[in-house]
């Protein structure tokens, strides 16, 4: 509710690991707003420390100022959990709006919260679409850009997407790419591979030196969720690390998943480090040296063009389609061919230069606070 100094209230909202470097530049414009005043919700998705403590302490972040610590659950539990333990929050803050970033399940849990009060919605990376509807992200990423007051893009032409949807152009406004201002901003802090493998036994083979190892992640449901393509992906890419050595943080899901499908043989390959998932500054660090990093991950196809290091996809599709057209990502599933084939073409000719796509230029939180701002001061 707006008061009497006619300050605004925003709850801003994460939930899980990609969240974080994106709320991160907006808590801190916000900071510096004369206007707007932000409250943090944690919802609790990820809690492990290494999925959360470490990137608030990294990024700078705020202790959140209200955590819900919902946990894991099935979609739907942990969607409804999220929902029942956000709208009395709502009720006792009353804010402005409440701002929601990314596609995990707590961006469309909170946001579907706050229009039924409502309360005007925020999202920012709106207008992204990969069109698989498989994904559980494509669903929030559309129900949540439905129900949105104001959407951010990070490229420009995500509004094909939105206007195909039937959105109102004015609620559209490309603001560019807020996880690269984090990213802009981190990278003087790196941490070295040199440190990191040193740190982790990485022995012979990871000396960290740049260009002498590549970078692997897996977590999408379609990669790990399933024993045979699961298997066939470690096959692919036990085959790669024998050219070039792969220093793999795991996440939980995907650490589980190899136990339960007695895979853990891959983490005794020669050319395989495995590392415990890895805080911002350190993956930063693993990717800015890298040959090539192979992976399923939506952030790290814009943090590998943003750095000019070649980015392999282990999916199908892909939501950020200017990180192909511009950027250094090749999309090629887990069709072992494919993935051998590309990554040799990368060995012999060291992969796409890529451009950096307009606005991903450190500034876009400072573009999307101004533009709160004056629609506050609007309305
Ligand atoms: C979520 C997001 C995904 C994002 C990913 C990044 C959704 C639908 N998916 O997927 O878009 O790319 O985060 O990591 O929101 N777990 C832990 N500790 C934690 C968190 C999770 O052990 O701190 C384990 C639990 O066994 C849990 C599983 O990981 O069941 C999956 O967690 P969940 O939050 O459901 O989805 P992610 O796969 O992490």
């Amino acid at each position: 509710m707006s008061q009497e100094n006619n300050t605004k209230e925003i709850i801003c909202v994460v939930g899980a690991r990609p969240n974080f470097m994106k709320i991160a530049p907006l808590m801190a414009a916000i900071k510096k707003s004369q206007i707007i005043n932000a409250t943090l919700v944690h919802t609790g998705q990820h809690y492990d420390e290494a999925m959360k403590k470490s990137f608030f302490d990294q990024l700078g972040i705020p202790e959140p100022d209200v955590d819900l610590e919902v946990g894991s659950g099935s979609h739907a539990v942990q969607t409804a959990e999220i929902m029942k333990r956000f709208e009395p929050i709502l009720d006792q803050k009353t804010p402005d709006a409440v701002l929601v970033v990314g596609d995990v399940n707590s961006t469309i849990a909170c946001g579907l919260v706050a229009v039924k009060k409502n309360i005007p919605l925020i999202h920012v990376e709106a207008g992204l679409r990969s069109g698989d509807r498989n994904m559980p992200e494509e669903i929030n990423r559309i129900l949540t850009d439905q129900i949105s007051d104001l959407l951010y893009l990070t490229e420009k032409e995500a509004k094909e997407n939105l206007a195909k949807e039937g959105i109102a152009e004015e609620k559209i406004y490309f603001a560019g790419n807020v996880m690269i201002d984090t990213l802009k901003m981190n990278l003087p802090n790196a941490v070295s591979a040199k440190e990191i493998f040193r740190d982790n036994g990485g022995g012979r083979l990871f000396s960290g030196e740049d260009g002498s190892y590549g970078v692997m992640t897996l977590h999408r449901p379609s990669n790990v969720d399933s024993k045979e393509v699961l298997e066939s992906l470690l096959e692919t890419l036990t085959q790669i690390s024998k050219e070039l050595p792969l220093v793999f943080p795991v996440h939980p899901r995907t650490a589980a998943r190899i136990g339960s499908y007695g895979l853990s043989d891959f983490f005794e390959q020669p050319g395989i480090l495995k590392l415990p998932p890895a805080g911002y500054l350190q993956m930063l660090g693993l990717m800015k040296g890298a040959k090539v990093v192979l992976t399923d991950s939506g952030g790290i196809q814009e943090e590998t063009t943003s750095l000019g290091i070649p980015c392999i996809t282990l999916r199908d599709s892909t939501e950020r389609p200017i990180t192909v057209t511009e950027g250094t990502n090749t999309i090629v599933g887990s069709d072992k061919r494919k993935i051998i084939h590309t990554f040799n073409d990368v060995m012999e000719t060291g992969g796409r230069a890529g451009n950096i796509p307009e606005f991903w230029d450190g500034k876009a939180a400072e573009r999307i606070v101004a533009h709160i701002e004056e629609w506050f001061q609007r309305r």
